[in-house]
């Protein structure tokens, strides 16, 4: 591996500056029409060939690139056929993933500066592990780039895809899995530079819309809407990512109202691969638009997310923590009867059923309950649920109260750093499964890691209800493959954290077991759904296969027709890619 002197780094920076200065005097090229196989190399006024060179030089790899780029590359704006990149994609075969990394990290300092930090050095440190919620998914990638806007964004995925090199992308950093938010011999671009939420009034015939940059969490988010009096579709804790979660689907405390967080999103700006910043929407892109709801990472980087709003004068919300086990059997029988009836009952309301399993502890039935309605009025649908045990419900801080406090108040328990794994599957419901899997978790996993230092584990029970999957459709559609859905349906979520890694091949050999014996559980009993919710789901399994055959095929059309080299697919390692 070739590394930089400090001197050199001194140098590059002070040439970086003038680059950077006449790209932020520039725009951009944003064209919403006439995608084909080519890029546009660079900033009209920027010569991202001499940038490349310049790093080829510093590292003594003069022509490693270069060499492969014809001559007109040098000239600014030059379009790069699809037949060249090919040839530069044989670069890549020869392994040569680490130096390519290292070109593509320097010319990006080389255009921006202090916006790029190389490993070990600047702000390396503070941007990188930082970005990340669990320990499990620490990484050393060559360089991290944080963008301030989408013409950063645009002009360094030139680069880097002329220079061939691996990147990923970091919103809020909340996936557990290892390399899908994070890249080893490549540019990580970190999202949290660009916030700033713009809200945007209704007029005409359009919707109100906060216009969200990618660098935002739904706390936030849901903060700055609260001023305004207006609420719109999200996470429900406030540390979450807005851009994972969208484009992975996305609960919210109003899904069973408006749908899923990605249905009521209005407008994705997001760069292509070959730098163009465009808009997917109802009308422009359409098909793309489709894509991004539920189609992850795979299209682009979505550099702003417009949401839907509403007005809001606050919700009532509370959490309930059950500690006595005697409960629970009334525990389990109001969440059946909450899937399948009260929810569809009072579409406006929405329950977490969390069973928690803290080592040291014991076990907690931890249930949130959320009604969107200014008034304390929990309704036919909550009431059950107070009544249960009302020692606690005079515990569970119900109260009227502006709808992103609830996002934060939820998550105020969040910790960064511990070790985590999340995983899901689905079922129809029926009213013995709960019981039923909360006792396969329960031997298999809680009973055995109570001794384990950190060790918390939870089996959570989210349903899907034909009034959500109806309202996305209302809305357009989704790619989740949902929509010919005819009965409620349960996500079962299992989320777990400890601190040491000793422990990591025990925990997870438990939980590989245990999921496959809840997934007999549910094929045996006739519920079993094929869907694996893509923001819970495991690495092994294949959440975009789970949307369908017809879902997969319009996604890989969307893929050839918005990346037609593929760069989404060979160039970003980590993922849940479109199966072939
Ligand atoms: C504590 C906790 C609470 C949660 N609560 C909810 C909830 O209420 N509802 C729900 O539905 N889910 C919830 N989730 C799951 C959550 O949706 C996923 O963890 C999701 O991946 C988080 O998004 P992020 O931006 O934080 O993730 P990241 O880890 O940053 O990214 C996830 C994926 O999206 C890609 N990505 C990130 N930014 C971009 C971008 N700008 N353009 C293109 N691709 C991008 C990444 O490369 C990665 O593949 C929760 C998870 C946790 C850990
Ligand atoms: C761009 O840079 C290359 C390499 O340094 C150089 O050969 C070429 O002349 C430059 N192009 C323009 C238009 O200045
Ligand atoms: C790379 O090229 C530059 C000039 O373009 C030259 O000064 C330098 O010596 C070359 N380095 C190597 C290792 O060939
Ligand atoms: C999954 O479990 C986690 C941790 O308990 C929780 O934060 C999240 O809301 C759960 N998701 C669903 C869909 O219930
Ligand atoms: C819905 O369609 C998907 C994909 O085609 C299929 O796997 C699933 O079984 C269907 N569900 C129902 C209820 O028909």
């Amino acid at each position: 591996m070739v590394r930089l002197s400090t001197v050199a780094f001194g140098l590059l920076a002070s040439l970086a500056n003038g680059v950077a200065a006449q790209s932020s005097t520039t725009s951009a090229p944003v064209d919403d029409s006439g995608l084909s196989g080519s890029v546009l190399v660079g900033f009209p006024t920027v010569n991202v060939t001499a940038m490349i060179a310049k790093a080829e030089n510093q590292l003594g790899v003069n022509g490693t690139v270069t060499d492969n780029l014809p001559a007109d590359y040098s000239t600014p704006g030059t379009v790069v056929k699809a037949r060249d990149l090919d040839f530069l994609k044989l670069m890549k075969r020869d392994s040569l993933n680490s130096i390519l990394a290292e070109i593509a990290c320097l010319a990006l300092q080389i255009a921006f500066g202090s916006k790029l930090a190389q490993q070990g050095t600047g702000n390396y440190n503070s941007w990188n592990n930082p970005s990340f919620w669990s320990a499990t998914t620490y990484m050393t990638p060559t360089c991290v780039f944080k963008p301030a806007n989408a013409n950063d964004v645009s002009l360094a995925i030139r680069i880097i895809v002329l220079c061939q090199s691996q990147f990923n992308v970091v919103g809020g950093g909340h996936s557990a899995i290892k390399g899908w938010a994070n890249v080893e011999d490549g540019v990580l671009f970190v999202m949290s530079g660009m916030t700033g939420v713009t809200v945007v009034p209704p007029s005409g015939n359009n919707v109100g819309v906060a216009q969200v940059p990618a660098g935002e969490r739904w706390g936030s988010t849901f903060t700055q809407l609260d001023a305004k009096n207006l609420m719109a579709l999200g996470g429900r804790m406030s540390t979450v990512g807005v851009p994972g979660l969208t484009l992975g689907g996305g609960i919210s405390y109003l899904s069973n109202q408006w749908g899923f967080v990605t249905d009521q999103v209005q407008n994705f700006e997001v760069v292509l691969s070959n730098g163009l910043i465009v808009n997917a929407n109802k009308n422009t892109n359409s098909d793309l638009f489709k894509a991004l709801k539920g189609g992850s990472s795979n299209f682009g980087i979505v550099t702003r997310f417009d949401l839907r709003t509403w007005p809001s004068n606050g919700i009532y919300s509370g959490q309930f923590m059950f500690t006595n086990q005697n409960d629970f059997p009334a525990l389990y029988d109001f969440t059946y009867r909450y899937h399948s009836s009260l929810a569809l009952t009072d579409v406006t309301t929405h329950v977490i059923s969390a069973f928690v399993y803290v080592a040291g502890f014991g076990h907690i039935g931890a249930f949130t309950a959320f009604r969107n309605i200014a008034t304390a009025t929990p309704g036919p649908s909550l009431q059950p649920l107070l009544d249960i045990n009302p020692s606690v419900t005079s515990q569970a801080g119900l109260a009227v109260r502006p709808y992103g406090q609830q996002c934060i108040l939820l998550g105020s328990g969040d910790v960064t750093g511990l070790r985590q794994d999340m995983r899901d599957f689905s079922a129809y419901i029926s009213a013995s499964m709960y019981k039923d899997m909360w006792n396969i978790w329960n031997t298999n996993v809680a009973s055995k890691f109570s001794t384990v230092a950190g060790f918390q584990g939870t089996i959570a029970f989210q349903p899907i209800t034909t009034t959500n999957i109806a309202a996305g459709k209302a809305a357009g559609g989704n790619s989740l493959g949902l929509d010919n859905n005819t009965g409620t349906m349960a996500i079962i979520n299992l989320t777990h954290q400890w601190s040491n890694s000793a422990n990591d091949a025990a925990i997870l050999a438990a939980l590989d077991s245990t999921l496959a014996l809840l997934v007999s559980y549910a094929k045996s009993k006739g519920i079993y759904h094929p869907y694996y919710y893509l923001n819970y789901a495991r690495k092994q399994d294949n959440p975009i296969g789970s949307y369908g055959s017809a879902s997969v095929s319009a996604m890989r059309t969307v893929s050839r027709k918005y990346d037609p080299l593929g760069v989404f697919q060979d160039l970003v390692p980590g993922g849940f890619k479109i199966p072939s």
